[in-house]
């Protein structure tokens, strides 16, 4: 057990050895975005972004963040986020400097470009898919060589969700239990599901009132309901990694929708309430509800923010996108999706 800063830990264990200065002048990469079908939802441990119970995602194949590294002669980093650059003190600039202070030599400054594949409106988490193509980049444009594991735990340090973005399919993050987060990784389950369809409803592109980070930190602190989420958390994790295996859409839609529930249901009972929730959003539940009374399978899944994501297979596409004509549908395991 270590004491360590994060910063200590990254120079003194992951990368170990190295040597720090980039090897290249630029480097690309691409991860996709990832929808947790089971949590994420509390830390044990905040520098880190160490989770209380661990989670199970599917990545959003096309959907994403494409990021470019340029070595800049400048005095700070410049970073640009769909073209546009971000003052260095806005949210986005500065989580990522801070990320990147963690491992950068002072000398080095980068030119960090980096585009999003998902519609900025649909609201989704991009720092899951941001951060992991970040540590993709960084790992060829420093030369580290490092594997999925390692950069798994380098990208859950910008942020936790980002620990899933990595790969292709469907991926668990073990919760872990060191304290320096070594063990607190994501990996890729063999199974793949080709007929699985994950749909974007954009039902308001109102912008999030808190952020996920926030709002897990205000959870834990005065939800009295979030005392029963880890055990339901844990067991909602192996039920959908069980059904995963069994290939039963049932189980795994049934439960990725009761663990999305119970989540909100924690966060309601946060002081003050936490309601990402718009009227929009729970028109739209009633109606994948009432879909589901009409004998079409079909599940859903929020995070924090208003939009649902909805999960179905692909003989009920035709009448998923019936009842819901704006739906972005992905195929997270097509054939060009390379795992
Ligand atoms: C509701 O990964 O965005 O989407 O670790 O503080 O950066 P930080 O939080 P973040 O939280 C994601 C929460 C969630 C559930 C999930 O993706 O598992």
């Amino acid at each position: 057990m270590t004491n360590l800063t994060p910063a200590q830990w990254v120079k003194n264990e992951l990368l170990a050895g190295r040597d720090r200065q980039p090897k290249t002048e630029q480097a690309n990469a691409y991860a996709p975005a990832n929808i947790a079908l089971s949590k994420y939802w509390g830390k044990r441990e905040a520098t880190y972004n160490l989770p209380v119970t661990g989670s199970l995602s599917v990545s959003l194949a096309d959907h994403g963040t494409h990021t470019q590294l340029s070595v800049i002669d400048a005095p700070s980093h410049e970073v640009f986020l769909n073209g546009q650059q971000q003052a260095a003190d806005s949210g986005f600039a500065s989580k990522l400097e801070t990320w990147l202070s963690l491992f950068t030599p002072a000398n080095t400054k980068l030119r960090i470009d980096t585009r999003n594949t998902i519609p900025t409106a649909a609201g989704l988490a991009s720092s899951a898919s941001g951060f992991g193509a970040m540590s993709l980049a960084c790992n060829e444009l420093f030369g580290w060589q490092l594997d999925y594991t390692s950069l798994s735990a380098l990208a859950r340090l910008g942020s936790g969700s980002a620990s899933r973005s990595l790969w292709h399919g469907f991926v668990k993050w073990q919760a872990g239990k060191a304290s320096n987060g070594h063990d607190s990784v994501a990996y890729v389950l063999p199974e793949r599901w080709p007929q699985l369809r994950v749909g974007i409803l954009t039902v308001s592109s109102a912008s999030k009132a808190v952020s996920s980070r926030e709002g897990m930190g205000r959870t834990i602190a005065t939800s009295k309901l979030y005392e029963q989420w880890p055990a339901q958390a844990n067991a909602d994790l192996e039920t959908i990694e069980q059904a995963i295996m069994a290939g039963d859409f049932t189980r795994m839609g049934e439960t990725a929708e009761h663990n999305a529930m119970s989540m909100h249901a924690t966060m309601v009972a946060a002081w003050p309430p936490l309601v990402y929730w718009q009227p929009e959003s729970v028109a739209a539940m009633q109606q994948v509800w009432q879909l589901r009374q009409e004998g079409v399978e079909v599940y859903l899944t929020m995070d924090a923010g208003p939009n649902l994501k909805l999960l179905f297979e692909a003989d009920n596409e035709a009448k998923v996108l019936a009842a819901f004509p704006q739906l972005d549908v992905i195929q997270p395991f097509a054939s060009n999706v390379s795992q």
